[in-house]
Protein backbone atom coordinates (compact mmCIF):
# COMPACT_ATOMS: atom_id res chain seq x y z
CA UNK A 1 0.00 0.00 0.00
CA UNK A 2 1.36 3.13 -0.93
CA UNK A 3 -0.17 6.69 0.72
CA UNK A 4 -0.01 9.53 -1.51
CA UNK A 5 0.33 13.44 -0.38
CA UNK A 6 0.84 16.64 -1.85
CA UNK A 7 1.45 20.12 -0.74
CA UNK A 8 1.85 23.92 -2.35
CA UNK A 9 4.79 26.05 -2.36
CA UNK A 10 4.07 29.51 -1.08
CA UNK A 11 4.93 33.39 -1.35
CA UNK A 12 4.67 35.69 0.91
CA UNK A 13 3.08 39.21 -0.56
CA UNK A 14 3.95 40.92 2.63
CA UNK A 15 5.32 40.84 6.45
CA UNK A 16 7.76 38.29 6.19
CA UNK A 17 10.44 38.41 9.24
CA UNK A 18 8.14 40.99 11.16
CA UNK A 19 5.76 38.01 11.46
CA UNK A 20 7.95 36.20 14.27
CA UNK A 21 7.73 39.55 16.21
CA UNK A 22 3.95 39.66 15.42
CA UNK A 23 3.19 41.75 12.97
CA UNK A 24 0.43 40.11 10.23
CA UNK A 25 1.81 38.91 7.13
CA UNK A 26 -0.14 38.21 3.90
CA UNK A 27 0.78 34.90 2.27
CA UNK A 28 -0.71 32.48 -0.79
CA UNK A 29 0.11 29.12 -2.02
CA UNK A 30 1.55 28.76 -5.24
CA UNK A 31 1.14 26.36 -8.47
CA UNK A 32 4.20 24.17 -7.61
CA UNK A 33 4.02 20.91 -5.56
CA UNK A 34 5.66 18.81 -3.03
CA UNK A 35 4.80 15.43 -3.37
CA UNK A 36 5.18 12.47 -0.62
CA UNK A 37 5.21 8.76 -1.19
CA UNK A 38 5.10 6.52 1.61
CA UNK A 39 5.04 3.17 2.26
CA UNK A 40 5.83 -0.10 4.44
CA UNK A 41 9.32 -1.35 3.55
CA UNK A 42 10.57 -5.52 5.78
CA UNK A 43 13.85 -3.67 6.75
CA UNK A 44 13.25 -1.96 10.38
CA UNK A 45 14.64 1.62 8.60
CA UNK A 46 13.20 4.81 7.79
CA UNK A 47 14.12 5.78 4.01
CA UNK A 48 14.12 8.96 2.38
CA UNK A 49 14.35 9.16 -0.81
CA UNK A 50 14.55 12.33 -3.14
CA UNK A 51 16.57 13.88 -5.57
CA UNK A 52 19.22 15.57 -3.47
CA UNK A 53 19.79 11.45 -2.71
CA UNK A 54 19.25 8.72 -0.08
CA UNK A 55 19.04 8.89 3.68
CA UNK A 56 18.46 5.69 6.09
CA UNK A 57 17.70 5.80 9.84
CA UNK A 58 17.49 2.52 12.08
CA UNK A 59 13.75 2.85 13.91
CA UNK A 60 15.92 2.25 17.02
CA UNK A 61 18.14 5.25 16.48
CA UNK A 62 15.04 7.51 16.05
CA UNK A 63 15.47 8.43 19.67
CA UNK A 64 18.16 10.10 19.17
CA UNK A 65 17.10 12.72 16.37
CA UNK A 66 19.98 14.95 17.42
CA UNK A 67 22.37 12.79 15.90
CA UNK A 68 20.81 13.33 12.46
CA UNK A 69 23.80 14.45 10.26
CA UNK A 70 21.76 16.18 7.88
CA UNK A 71 20.13 18.26 9.57
CA UNK A 72 17.49 19.44 7.05
CA UNK A 73 16.42 15.96 7.25
CA UNK A 74 15.28 15.74 10.96
CA UNK A 75 12.46 16.90 10.49
CA UNK A 76 11.24 14.19 7.81
CA UNK A 77 12.29 11.57 10.47
CA UNK A 78 10.63 13.51 13.47
CA UNK A 79 7.33 12.91 11.66
CA UNK A 80 8.53 8.82 10.87
CA UNK A 81 8.95 8.53 14.87
CA UNK A 82 6.05 10.63 15.82
CA UNK A 83 3.86 8.51 13.54
CA UNK A 84 5.15 5.04 14.58
CA UNK A 85 5.17 6.05 18.51
CA UNK A 86 1.19 7.33 18.01
CA UNK A 87 0.33 4.27 16.56
CA UNK A 88 2.64 2.11 18.45
CA UNK A 89 4.14 0.36 15.28
CA UNK A 90 8.14 -0.76 14.87
CA UNK A 91 7.28 -1.19 10.97
CA UNK A 92 9.91 0.12 8.31
CA UNK A 93 8.86 3.15 6.03
CA UNK A 94 10.09 4.59 2.74
CA UNK A 95 9.34 7.91 1.75
CA UNK A 96 9.88 9.55 -1.62
CA UNK A 97 9.64 13.08 -2.03
CA UNK A 98 9.28 14.81 -5.30
CA UNK A 99 9.53 18.62 -5.91
CA UNK A 100 8.92 21.10 -8.25
CA UNK A 101 9.69 23.77 -5.99
CA UNK A 102 13.32 25.48 -6.49
CA UNK A 103 14.95 24.54 -2.84
CA UNK A 104 16.45 27.52 -0.37
CA UNK A 105 15.35 30.49 -2.36
CA UNK A 106 12.20 31.51 -0.40
CA UNK A 107 9.18 29.50 -2.27
CA UNK A 108 8.11 27.77 0.48
CA UNK A 109 9.89 24.39 -0.52
CA UNK A 110 11.06 22.74 3.24
CA UNK A 111 7.58 23.67 5.21
CA UNK A 112 5.57 21.81 2.06
CA UNK A 113 8.08 19.34 2.03
CA UNK A 114 6.79 19.16 5.64
CA UNK A 115 3.40 18.92 5.33
CA UNK A 116 3.18 16.99 2.45
CA UNK A 117 5.50 14.09 4.30
CA UNK A 118 3.26 14.70 7.58
CA UNK A 119 0.27 13.59 5.56
CA UNK A 120 1.55 10.94 3.64
CA UNK A 121 3.36 8.74 6.64
CA UNK A 122 0.46 9.37 8.76
CA UNK A 123 -1.59 8.03 6.15
CA UNK A 124 -0.57 4.66 5.96
CA UNK A 125 -2.70 4.58 9.17
CA UNK A 126 -5.23 7.14 8.95
CA UNK A 127 -5.52 10.04 7.29
CA UNK A 128 -5.29 13.26 9.05
CA UNK A 129 -7.01 16.32 8.99
CA UNK A 130 -5.79 19.58 8.10
CA UNK A 131 -5.53 20.81 11.45
CA UNK A 132 -3.82 17.90 12.52
CA UNK A 133 -1.49 18.10 9.62
CA UNK A 134 -0.37 21.43 9.87
CA UNK A 135 0.26 20.95 13.44
CA UNK A 136 2.66 17.74 12.91
CA UNK A 137 4.31 19.85 10.42
CA UNK A 138 4.96 23.05 12.17
CA UNK A 139 6.65 20.96 15.37
CA UNK A 140 8.98 19.08 12.78
CA UNK A 141 9.78 22.52 11.12
CA UNK A 142 10.91 23.47 14.40
CA UNK A 143 12.78 21.13 15.41
CA UNK A 144 15.59 22.97 13.25
CA UNK A 145 13.85 26.20 13.22
CA UNK A 146 12.66 27.34 16.63
CA UNK A 147 11.92 30.49 15.50
CA UNK A 148 9.27 29.27 13.02
CA UNK A 149 6.45 31.44 12.82
CA UNK A 150 4.40 28.47 11.17
CA UNK A 151 2.85 30.87 8.09
CA UNK A 152 4.63 28.83 5.64
CA UNK A 153 3.21 25.61 6.98
CA UNK A 154 -0.29 26.76 7.22
CA UNK A 155 -0.66 28.56 3.86
CA UNK A 156 0.80 25.27 2.22
CA UNK A 157 -2.17 23.35 4.00
CA UNK A 158 -4.67 24.85 3.47
CA UNK A 159 -4.17 27.04 0.08
CA UNK A 160 -5.29 30.09 -0.74
CA UNK A 161 -4.47 33.82 -0.12
CA UNK A 162 -4.47 34.33 3.63
CA UNK A 163 -3.11 36.45 6.14
CA UNK A 164 -1.33 35.11 9.35
CA UNK A 165 -0.60 35.84 12.69
CA UNK A 166 0.94 34.45 15.72
CA UNK A 167 -1.84 35.34 17.83
CA UNK A 168 -5.09 34.61 15.74
CA UNK A 169 -3.33 31.77 13.11
CA UNK A 170 -4.39 31.98 9.06
CA UNK A 171 -7.97 33.73 7.59
CA UNK A 172 -9.16 33.45 4.67
CA UNK A 173 -8.35 37.10 2.49
CA UNK A 174 -12.08 37.32 0.30
CA UNK A 175 -10.71 38.59 -2.94
CA UNK A 176 -12.09 38.51 -6.22
CA UNK A 177 -9.27 38.92 -8.26
CA UNK A 178 -6.93 36.16 -9.60
CA UNK A 179 -3.61 37.62 -9.06
CA UNK A 180 -0.64 37.14 -11.29
CA UNK A 181 2.92 37.09 -10.29
CA UNK A 182 6.61 36.69 -11.88
CA UNK A 183 8.82 34.85 -9.65
CA UNK A 184 12.56 35.94 -10.60
CA UNK A 185 15.10 33.60 -8.88
CA UNK A 186 18.59 35.62 -7.93
CA UNK A 187 20.24 31.92 -7.51
CA UNK A 188 21.71 33.71 -4.42
CA UNK A 189 20.65 30.19 -1.94
CA UNK A 190 20.14 31.13 1.54
CA UNK A 191 19.18 29.71 4.81
CA UNK A 192 16.12 30.88 6.40
CA UNK A 193 17.24 30.32 9.69
CA UNK A 194 20.70 32.10 9.32
CA UNK A 195 18.51 35.27 8.17
CA UNK A 196 16.01 34.80 10.91
CA UNK A 197 19.03 34.71 13.54
CA UNK A 198 20.57 38.06 11.67
CA UNK A 199 17.26 39.89 11.52
CA UNK A 200 17.32 38.77 15.50
CA UNK A 201 20.57 40.58 15.92
CA UNK A 202 19.98 43.55 14.01
CA UNK A 203 16.20 44.28 16.58
CA UNK A 204 18.30 43.64 19.35
CA UNK A 205 20.88 46.47 18.67
CA UNK A 206 18.51 48.38 17.14
CA UNK A 207 15.29 47.65 18.87
CA UNK A 208 13.46 51.52 18.67
CA UNK A 209 14.17 51.61 15.16
CA UNK A 210 12.79 48.00 14.75
CA UNK A 211 9.48 49.08 16.82
CA UNK A 212 9.10 51.57 14.32
CA UNK A 213 9.78 49.34 11.11
CA UNK A 214 7.11 46.88 12.77
CA UNK A 215 4.56 49.82 12.73
CA UNK A 216 5.50 50.58 9.15
CA UNK A 217 5.01 47.00 8.38
CA UNK A 218 1.34 46.68 10.21
CA UNK A 219 0.41 50.02 8.13
CA UNK A 220 1.08 48.06 4.78
CA UNK A 221 -0.54 44.92 5.48
CA UNK A 222 -3.83 46.38 6.75
CA UNK A 223 -3.66 48.53 3.32
CA UNK A 224 -2.97 45.77 1.61
CA UNK A 225 -5.66 43.86 2.98
CA UNK A 226 -7.70 46.72 2.10
CA UNK A 227 -6.33 46.77 -2.15
CA UNK A 228 -6.41 43.13 -2.33
CA UNK A 229 -10.63 43.17 -1.62
CA UNK A 230 -10.56 46.06 -4.20
CA UNK A 231 -8.93 44.84 -6.30
CA UNK A 232 -6.20 47.84 -6.50
CA UNK A 233 -3.32 46.31 -8.54
CA UNK A 234 -1.78 49.58 -8.70
CA UNK A 235 -1.88 50.32 -4.94
CA UNK A 236 -0.57 46.86 -4.34
CA UNK A 237 2.43 47.25 -6.63
CA UNK A 238 3.05 50.80 -4.64
CA UNK A 239 2.79 49.15 -0.78
CA UNK A 240 5.07 46.25 -2.10
CA UNK A 241 8.24 47.99 -3.02
CA UNK A 242 7.36 49.97 0.39
CA UNK A 243 7.29 46.61 2.38
CA UNK A 244 10.85 45.71 -0.15
CA UNK A 245 11.98 49.20 1.30
CA UNK A 246 11.35 47.56 5.10
CA UNK A 247 12.77 44.55 4.45
CA UNK A 248 16.36 46.34 2.86
CA UNK A 249 16.48 48.14 6.24
CA UNK A 250 16.57 44.74 8.28
CA UNK A 251 19.16 44.00 5.74
CA UNK A 252 17.85 41.12 3.99
CA UNK A 253 18.22 42.12 0.52
CA UNK A 254 21.66 42.01 -1.55
CA UNK A 255 22.72 43.65 -4.56
CA UNK A 256 21.17 41.38 -7.07
CA UNK A 257 17.35 41.38 -5.24
CA UNK A 258 17.86 45.13 -5.83
CA UNK A 259 18.85 44.83 -9.51
CA UNK A 260 15.79 42.60 -10.04
CA UNK A 261 13.32 44.75 -7.95
CA UNK A 262 14.28 47.37 -10.15
CA UNK A 263 14.46 46.08 -13.26
CA UNK A 264 10.97 44.58 -12.59
CA UNK A 265 9.06 47.92 -11.40
CA UNK A 266 10.22 49.50 -14.93
CA UNK A 267 6.68 47.83 -15.86
CA UNK A 268 5.43 45.48 -13.38
CA UNK A 269 2.98 47.39 -11.03
CA UNK A 270 5.83 46.54 -7.68
CA UNK A 271 8.06 43.72 -6.70
CA UNK A 272 9.79 42.95 -3.43
CA UNK A 273 11.54 39.97 -2.03
CA UNK A 274 9.50 36.99 -0.83
CA UNK A 275 10.23 35.15 1.78
CA UNK A 276 13.89 35.27 4.18
CA UNK A 277 15.60 37.10 1.80
CA UNK A 278 19.53 37.08 1.78
CA UNK A 279 19.28 36.06 -2.07
CA UNK A 280 16.43 33.85 -2.53
CA UNK A 281 13.45 35.07 -5.01
CA UNK A 282 11.85 38.12 -5.74
CA UNK A 283 7.78 38.87 -6.89
CA UNK A 284 6.56 40.87 -9.02
CA UNK A 285 3.36 41.75 -9.33
CA UNK A 286 1.71 41.72 -13.33
CA UNK A 287 -1.44 41.57 -15.23
CA UNK A 288 -2.36 40.71 -18.79
CA UNK A 289 -0.97 44.34 -19.85
CA UNK A 290 2.56 44.32 -18.70
CA UNK A 291 3.56 40.30 -17.86
CA UNK A 292 5.09 40.09 -21.74
CA UNK A 293 7.33 43.05 -21.08
CA UNK A 294 8.29 42.09 -17.44
CA UNK A 295 8.93 38.46 -18.18
CA UNK A 296 11.34 39.86 -21.00
CA UNK A 297 13.38 42.05 -19.29
CA UNK A 298 13.80 39.57 -16.25
CA UNK A 299 14.63 36.82 -18.47
CA UNK A 300 17.58 39.00 -19.06
CA UNK A 301 19.49 38.05 -15.52
CA UNK A 302 17.42 35.71 -13.73
CA UNK A 303 15.39 32.87 -14.08
CA UNK A 304 12.06 33.25 -13.91
CA UNK A 305 8.26 32.04 -14.23
CA UNK A 306 4.82 33.21 -13.06
CA UNK A 307 2.64 32.01 -10.84
CA UNK A 308 -1.34 31.98 -10.29
CA UNK A 309 -2.63 31.09 -6.58
CA UNK A 310 -3.37 27.81 -5.66
CA UNK A 311 -6.35 27.25 -4.07
CA UNK A 312 -6.48 23.56 -2.84
CA UNK A 313 -3.66 23.48 -0.14
CA UNK A 314 -3.22 19.86 0.66
CA UNK A 315 -4.33 17.09 -1.15
CA UNK A 316 -4.44 13.16 -0.95
CA UNK A 317 -3.90 11.33 -3.73
C1 LIG B 1 10.15 32.51 5.55
O1 LIG B 1 9.43 32.07 4.40
C2 LIG B 1 9.37 33.57 6.25
C3 LIG B 1 10.04 34.13 7.52
O2 LIG B 1 9.17 35.17 8.00
C4 LIG B 1 10.22 33.07 8.57
C5 LIG B 1 8.91 32.59 9.21
O3 LIG B 1 7.88 33.23 9.10
O4 LIG B 1 8.96 31.52 9.85
C6 LIG B 1 11.39 34.76 7.21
Amino acid sequence: MKSIASAPGKIILFGEHFVIYGVKAVLCSTDKRITATSQFVDEKIIRIRSSFGEWNMNIDSLNNLENVQQKFMKPFFYIAKKTLMENSIKQGIEIVIESEIPPGVGLGSSSAACVAVAASVNGLFHKLSKDEVVKLAIQAERTIFEQNSGADASVSTFGGLVSYDLKEGFQPIPSRNDLSFIISNSAQVHNTQDVVKQVRKFKEKNEDLFNKLCNEETDIVNNAITSLKENNLNKLGSLMLKNHELLRQIGVSTEKIDLLVHEARKTAHGAKITGAGGGGCIIALVDNSNTKDTLDNLRKISDCFITKIDYSGLQYA
